[in-house]
């Protein structure tokens, strides 16, 4: 699909971060002055993302998928044409930076009740995300999908996330329980030549396989193709998701803080990071953005929560994200936000069209209560609580901003997430921190290798059962 500028333009997401200055919030907003005070740093973090970008040893490689894969992108509309027309079931078998980016493109770009859609009125097969090792949850799966009309997209940069590969063991077992070719049920997204897929690959003769290159980590991973292959499958327009990405890449080009609202966005992140707002809740009025928030999550938490800077120096950054629902938590934690602890920053995802209008009828006539709804529409009112949200927040002290989508769709999407990628590479660059490692996840992994017996792990199991529970602490 080509897209013209002006389509580009009226499809442009804003920041609106009135609500972060203290020309609205009084002393509780962040000035101009700190602002310009800080400016240096964001002009030093937008440099510093742009010098590096594309660099594999850094892992910024990343930044460049919106434009590097032309063939893979081929390479996966006729892989996802394929199983669309030969299953009726697609598992993602993938967990973190391997599943949160398929589960948020899904939510957001299909209906939501897709998988109880009749197959006529879905563009793929019946979708699921399986990035729990939840033993019930894994029989119940198996509960409703039918084995031999499954495809199992296995995504695993290492090949060796202990959940993932747990998952791909039980339901290549099955396959062959059930008489099938176990490598014509599957894909693979992973490493282009370490990792225990390619030897898996390699044992099964050969299993069609897509590289998560070297320098894209799993949370940064939802343009490659760990992400665009479900999207494909699901019908989704990867190219135009792409092209969205590439615009707002375009438009944080730009040093200017003024015109950069990825490195605005990080800046006030920042500033406010550093007066102790240690809470980033992230509140979509969307359902369909929902699961942003989840991918969101990891990204932001991830990426910044780390213990030493760049130059050594010990430190513990980060700011813990907090995943809300418009208008659904107005009505279980906007009370802690507007009246608790001065610690969070809300940012809120709004949507200027919705696609959908619903009007409410009228009724209740007696009632005035109820019946001032009557007339008005459903976009009208969750628009209106998002505004009033943000109006209390605003009154009552509390620092916000607003990304707005003028619509959720492939182009808005691609806009939202590489926005979100940005800010984050810039936020981690005002903190001096290395932004894409996570010591912290491998920490955990390797215990549960040693717990559950993996060769090489032999110490650090000595370590974890000297480290049991003592009954005199267990009431
Ligand atoms: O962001 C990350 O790097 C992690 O969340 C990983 O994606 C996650 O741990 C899964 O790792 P892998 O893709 O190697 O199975």
């Amino acid at each position: 699909m080509k897209i013209s500028e002006t389509q580009r333009k009226e499809w442009r997401i804003r920041v609106d971060y009135t609500n972060m200055t203290d020309k609205y919030l009084g002393e509780k907003g962040i000035s101009s002055k700190t602002i310009e005070d800080r400016k240096s740093l964001a002009k030093a973090a937008h440099a510093y993302v742009s010098k590096n970008r594309g660099k594999d040893e850094l892992f910024m490689g990343w930044t460049e998928l919106p434009y590097n894969q032309t063939e893979i992108v081929e390479d996966i509309l006729a892989t996802a044409k394929d199983i669309r027309k030969k299953f009726d079931y697609f598992v993602v078998l993938g967990i973190g930076g391997s599943a949160l980016g398929p589960i948020m493109a899904f939510n957001a770009l299909c209906h939501l009740h897709y998988n109880d859609l009749p197959s006529k009125k879905r563009k793929g097969p019946k979708f699921y995300v399986e990035d729990n090792v939840d033993p019930v949850r894994m029989k119940e799966l198996l509960d409703v999908i039918d084995i031999k009309k499954t495809y199992f997209n296995v995504i695993s940069k290492s090949g060796a996330t202990s959940e993932t590969m747990a998952q791909y063991l039980i339901v290549s077992d099955l396959l062959k329980q059930a008489g099938e070719n176990v490598k014509d049920h599957l894909v693979f997204t992973t490493d282009a030549q370490r990792g225990n897929l390619v030897k898996i690959s390699k044992e099964l003769g050969g299993v069609k396989s897509f590289v998560l290159g070297d320098g894209v980590g799993g949370r940064f991973s939802e343009l490659s193709p760990v992400g665009l292959l479900p999207a494909a499958v699901l019908g989704i327009d990867i190219k135009l998701l792409l092209k969205g990405a590439a615009y707002m890449d375009k438009l944080c080009s730009r040093p200017d803080l003024k015109k950069n609202p990825a490195l605005i966005a990080a800046l006030l992140q920042y500033i406010a990071m550093q007066d102790g707002k240690n809470i980033g809740v992230l509140m979509p009025y969307s359902d369909n953005l929902k699961y942003v928030s989840d991918w969101y999550a990891q990204l932001w938490a991830e990426s910044l929560g780390k213990n030493v800077t760049l130059s050594g120096e010990k430190c513990n950054v980060g700011q813990t994200p907090v995943k809300a629902l418009g208008v659904t938590d107005q009505h279980s934690q906007v009370q802690l936000y507007t009246e608790g602890p001065y610690d969070k920053v809300v940012t809120f995802l709004s949507v200027r069209s919705y696609g959908e209008k619903t009007p409410i009828p009228h009724g209740c006539e007696n009632i005035p209560d109820v019946s001032f709804l009557g007339g008005h529409t459903m976009e009208e009112l969750i628009q209106a609580e998002n505004k009033a949200t943000a109006f209390a927040l605003t009154k009552a002290g509390r620092l916000n901003y607003t990304v707005e989508l003028p619509v959720v769709n492939a182009f808005t999407l691609g806009e939202l997430l590489y926005f979100f990628e940005l800010q984050t590479a810039y936020a981690g660059a005002m903190l001096n921190i290395d932004t894409f490692n996570q010591p912290g996840v491998e920490a955990g992994k390797k215990a549960t290798f040693a717990l559950l017996g993996k060769p090489g792990y032999e110490s650090q199991k000595a370590e974890l059962d000297g480290a049991a529970p003592d009954e005199k602490y267990i009431v």
